[in-house]
């Protein structure tokens, strides 16, 4: 079998189905619950420094790459960067028990997504370049290792001037703990969350975020230490995901973003401190899992640019939603437990959301994901003021609209909404009440039919992943989740609330738009509206002293 075989064989053997749902240990097994903060017991501590003070622009700001001056990268910028993508936003406490929310949401809340940060010597932090790992909870960085300036200079040699790297990684147990099987596929969705949330966090500080594509993941994991097995248990160990570019300055994409290899060797070869914590006392193994992640393993690739997104104009007509700061609405981001089944949103602001989920070469965070977009929506919608209640698409790539047409149901009318802007490629297929039927397919989850509308993420499967290789299909999941992110903060911005929905039926999602065989895939759903907020649940403020009840 062919790795893109394997990952579509993974796909369809963890799909849920309404006579059963993918295969899971079917309890939580309390006892080794992992730990969410991985720790390097022995790598010295550099608290980051952290300030109630909001210099954010405003939020609607921020989606437009030249709109905000680039900040310079000091501490206190690279302590605000992590503050608004990985840091912890508040914590809950119920009954005796208490657990931390982030700026990035996760599946189950178990947040396997770690974060390092590689860079050259800054005041205050290191006369010498080094490489950190993230820790959330003290909001703080744990130095791994140093190296010289030379070989610094040699791995960012393509980038612009006091560039660095964030690089992100993924703990695999933490979500098959809970969700056995399927755990790869939430892994990929959180990893998708994060990237976001980083192109987002950095485009208030007037920074660039960027992929780099070609580099495999073996060099990813050399650069970040994830390849020092000894330093971790062998079923905690981190898998490669991501390296980004972070360039604070209003330069131009680098033609072709990547790093030397020679330098990378020099780096694995120094001296590594810390020691992963153990996360749990014991672990089950599920064998799928550590096959598609084979399966998946990104090489290194020639081509840089997958291609190009077209110029658009966006969605001008509709004026901001929310005078708010940038800082204000990352850090207020939550999940909806409920949604009232009442609120109603008007039709501009419909638009309005989904004008910033289409993706053109200069916005934020789409430029981080790269093109093509393969990832389109399939809508229900049940209250938007001026709209007809029914199914809906959204097509974010023009050259699909006719297979989408030919695909789905030959029934549906393809018509275009009063009032929708032009630039809007959004069609109504059929009118009529789908509160029920979204409900249904999102795993009975009401939430998915209580919302002013929901909708099911569906990727162009076999194509993306025939052409470029089974590495894509942990792409498909991030501009998923990607979309995900960019929808938590605009119903925050809209005054709502929203929530990713990991669980769904997947081959029902399918019937309902009409959709056979593996051609498209729901990858991931989302629903918004009016929360119902859980009175039962103290809210406490993330960091330190100040941690004092705020209800
Ligand atoms: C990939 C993903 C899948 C999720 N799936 C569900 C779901 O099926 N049902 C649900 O109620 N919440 C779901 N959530 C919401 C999480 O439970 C929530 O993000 C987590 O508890 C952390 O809370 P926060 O988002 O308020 O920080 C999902 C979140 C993500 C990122």
């Amino acid at each position: 079998m062919e790795p893109w075989e394997c990952a579509i064989a993974y796909h369809n053997q963890t799909k849920h189905h309404f006579r059963g749902y993918a295969r899971s240990l079917g309890y939580l097994d309390w006892a080794t619950q992992p730990d969410p903060f991985r720790r390097f017991d022995g790598a010295p501590v550099l608290p980051l420094p952290r300030t109630d003070e909001d210099s954010s622009p405003p939020y609607s700001d921020i989606y437009a790459l030249d709109r905000v001056a680039p900040k310079p990268v000091c501490l206190g910028t690279i302590s605000e960067f992590f503050y608004l993508s990985l840091a912890i936003s508040a914590w809950k406490e119920y009954e005796g028990s208490r657990w931390a929310l982030r700026c990035n949401p996760s599946s189950g809340n178990l947040h396997p997504t770690e974060g390092y940060l590689v860079i050259g010597p800054v005041d205050g932090l290191s006369d010498t370049p080094s490489i950190y790992h993230y820790a959330p909870k003290e909001h703080a960085l744990e130095l791994r290792t140093c190296f010289s300036i030379e070989v610094w200079k040699q791995l960012v040699k393509g980038l612009p001037p006091r560039s660095f790297l964030v690089g992100l990684s993924s703990i695999t147990w933490r979500e098959a703990w809970k969700y056995g099987e399927r755990a790869y596929r939430y892994c990929q969705q959180d990893m998708g969350h994060a990237l976001a949330a980083c192109s987002i966090s950095g485009a208030t500080l007037g920074w660039r975020v960027h992929l780099i594509n070609p580099m495999s993941d073996v060099d990813v994991a050399k650069l970040l230490g994830l390849d020092r097995r000894e330093q971790f248990h062998e079923r905690e160990m981190e898998d490669p995901e991501a390296l980004l570019a972070i360039i604070p300055s209003l330069s131009d994409r680098p033609p072709t973003l990547t790093l030397s290899a020679a330098a990378i060797e020099q780096v694995a070869a120094g001296e590594w401190q810390g020691r992963a914590n153990r996360l749990s006392s014991s672990h089950v193994h599920w064998e799928l899992i550590d096959a598609v992640a084979e399966s998946c393993e990104k090489p290194a690739t020639e081509i840089d640019d997958l291609g190009s997104y077209p110029v658009r104009g966006g969605i001008r007509s509709v004026a901001p939603t929310t005078t708010a700061s940038a800082r204000q609405i990352i850090r207020q981001r939550r999940s909806a437990v409920a949604l009232d089944g009442r609120t109603a949103i008007s039709r501009d602001q419909f638009y309005a959301t989904l004008g910033r989920l289409l993706p053109c070469s200069n916005n934020v965070p789409w430029s981080i994901i790269g093109p093509p977009a393969k990832v389109h929506l399939g809508l229900f919608v049940h209250r938007v003021t001026g709209l007809e209640p029914g199914l809906y698409g959204l097509v974010r790539s023009p050259e699909q609209e006719e297979p989408l047409r030919s695909g789905m149901k030959p029934g549906f009318a393809w018509q275009r909404p009063p009032g929708c802007p032009a630039s809007l490629p959004l069609y109504l297929l059929e009118t009529g009440n789908c509160t029920t039927l979204a409900a249904r397919v999102s795993c009975l989850q009401e939430i998915a039919g209580d919302g002013a509308f929901s909708l099911g993420m569906i990727a162009e499967f076999i194509e993306p992943l025939e052409r470029y290789g089974a590495w894509f299909y942990r792409r498909l999941f991030w501009e998923a989740g990607a979309i995900g992110q960019v929808l938590y903060l605009e119903a925050e911005a809209a005054g709502i609330r929203s929530t990713g929905i990991g669980c769904y039926f997947d081959d029902p999602v399918h019937d309902v738009f009409g959709l056979r065989g593996p051609q498209y895939q729901s990858m991931y759903h989302f629903t918004m509206g009016g929360p119902v907020e859980d009175s039962r649940l103290t809210t406490l403020s993330a960091y330190g002293a100040d941690r004092a009840a705020c209800r």
